[in-house]
């Protein structure tokens, strides 16, 4: 049994207050027992919300990382740093960061192992743009994004790896990817990754679906048995929206 996991993407969102109240918000209304929830706030915020979750089991992950430990790189954050301030994990290979920012798959290899190797855990997002879709290249483009983005991390580390599936055209557009169609690329994925390590980690390895989840949505996307949970973004920025989220997840994955 794969313990589902929900986590919210703030991107560049909120101001330090609101970041204190929404983590604030979430740690009220929620138990971690059966369920693993994870929020990442812009990195000035982390602090902030690292004291909001204290105690509770909630993970904060940051949004991005450098790979090299320490040095004249300005304006990145090292795995350490993040890991000084109280994060455990760390997004790595957002579409923003791959699209907006030109991350390649060399460079999101590197944070990702650096990441690793440091003692974060690692949400690696996968997934293809609208026009790949349409070319018919969704399942060569996350073999790409798992195979290079993975390249030479242990079977051990996989412990600590989350991916996140995340179509492109439905992130941030409302057009979410059908419960189907998000289905039909985790049961491609996770094979993917029994070829690459073994099956029994393949079998444990949380894939996240990402793209327009929100509260109405989500229990339908939940109920896919390769969905493990939701990378979720605009729906994360409101305690009810988000907490829904997470009700509808558990409900989805509550043994029958
Ligand atoms: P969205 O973003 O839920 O706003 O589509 C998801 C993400 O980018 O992680």
């Amino acid at each position: 049994m794969r313990k589902p996991y929900v986590a919210g993407n703030w991107k560049m969102n909120l101001s330090r207050t609101e970041a204190a109240a929404l983590a604030t918000g979430i740690v009220q209304g929620i138990n971690c027992d059966d369920i693993d929830i994870g929020v990442a706030p812009p990195s000035v915020y982390l602090s902030a919300v690292i004291d909001a979750v204290e105690g509770t089991g909630v993970h904060v992950a940051a949004q991005n990382c450098h790979f090299e430990p320490k040095g004249a790189f300005t304006g990145e954050l090292s795995p350490a740093m993040l890991l000084d301030v109280g994060c455990d994990t760390v997004i790595i290979g957002h579409s923003e960061r791959r699209h907006i920012f030109g991350e390649t798959d060399d460079l999101i290899n590197k944070k990702v192992k650096a990441a690793l190797a440091a003692g974060l855990k690692v949400i690696l997002c996968i997934g293809e743009t609208l026009d790949e879709r349409e070319a018919g290249q969704t399942n060569d483009v996350c073999r790409r994004h798992i195979g290079e983005g993975l390249n030479g991390v242990t079977a051990e580390q996989m412990a600590d790896v989350v991916i996140a599936y995340e179509p492109v055209w439905a992130i941030g557009t409302g057009r979410t990817a059908t419960p189907e169609q998000a289905q039909e690329v985790h049961a491609f994925v996770r094979p993917l990754v029994a070829s690459t390590f073994n099956t029994d980690i393949a079998a444990a390895l949380r894939i996240q679906y990402g793209g327009s989840v929100n509260a109405e949505n989500a229990l339908d996307l939940m109920s896919q048995p390769d969905i493990d949970g939701a990378l979720v973004g605009g729906a994360s920025l409101k305690v009810e929206s988000f907490l829904k989220i997470i009700e509808e997840t558990r409900k989805a994955k509550a043994p029958a």
